[in-house]
């Protein structure tokens, strides 16, 4: 059997094919790994670094309230929230990665389900009191990034938080995937009766001095 190409040709390959279906592609990518043909993308089993030091470590289960992950992939950062103690939903576009999020975390009490971010189903409005996007709106192509953003913003309770992480950008750049996030872009999270608390650029690992990091930006409904 030849061995797995790797993920992120194959990302590239894909990634901007068929612009007119911006988020087909994920759903070939994820299914393409579960077949052995890829490698697994976005493969950690450890809460992205942004979002652990932002939690910190509080004791688990000490925290209430209901939490969602965006595009949560393999479920990481979904099982780092389940276990601080949020009744944790995480959804992905793509069946495959849903399938593949619950077969890696067996006995999860995470709520793992499909959903389009493009296509919110009417109870999901409203109803989290921390919802979690980490690098899902910076894998799209930027024809639909402002729906994609409504989207997000959408899904955040009365009092409730957003956290963002995102690749930055200091110029719109249209050579992705991905397509980080412009200063302006990160800020457009906070409209619809949500705040900035604080915007962050962090250094991106081993990144040179001076290079675009990564943003983490945390939003307020009041
Ligand atoms: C760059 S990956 C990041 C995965 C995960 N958040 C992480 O940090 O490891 C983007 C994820 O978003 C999912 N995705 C893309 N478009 C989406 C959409 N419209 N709604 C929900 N999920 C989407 C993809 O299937 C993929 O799993």
């Amino acid at each position: 059997m030849p061995a797995p190409r790797s993920w992120q040709s194959e990302t590239a390959r894909l990634g901007n094919a068929e612009p007119s279906d911006p988020t087909g592609w994920f759903e070939q990518l994820w299914s393409s790994a579960a077949h052995g043909d890829i490698t697994m993308p976005w493969d950690r089993v450890d809460p992205h670094p942004a979002l652990a030091s932002w939690t910190g470590a509080p004791a688990p289960g000490g925290a209430s309230g209901t939490a969602v992950v965006v595009g949560c992939g393999l479920g990481a950062d979904a099982e780092h929230l389940d276990r601080l103690g949020y009744q944790t939903t995480g959804f992905d576009v793509s069946p495959t990665a849903v399938q593949a999020a619950r077969g890696r975390n067996p006995g999860s009490s995470v709520t793992y389900a499909v959903g389009n971010l493009l296509d919110l189903p009417p109870a999901w409005a409203g109803a989290f009191d921390l919802v979690v996007e980490i690098y899902t709106v910076q894998a799209v192509n930027r024809s639909v990034r402002d729906a994609l953003t409504a989207g997000v913003r959408s899904l955040v309770a009365p009092g409730g938080t957003l956290l963002a992480v995102q690749g930055a950008a200091r110029q719109p750049d249209d050579d992705g995937p991905p397509w980080p996030l412009t200063r302006t872009e990160v800020e457009a999270f906070g409209r619809d009766g949500l705040e900035a608390v604080s915007i962050e650029e962090l250094a991106a690992p081993g990144a040179a001095p001076g290079r675009p990091g990564t943003w983490r930006a945390e939003f307020r409904r009041g």
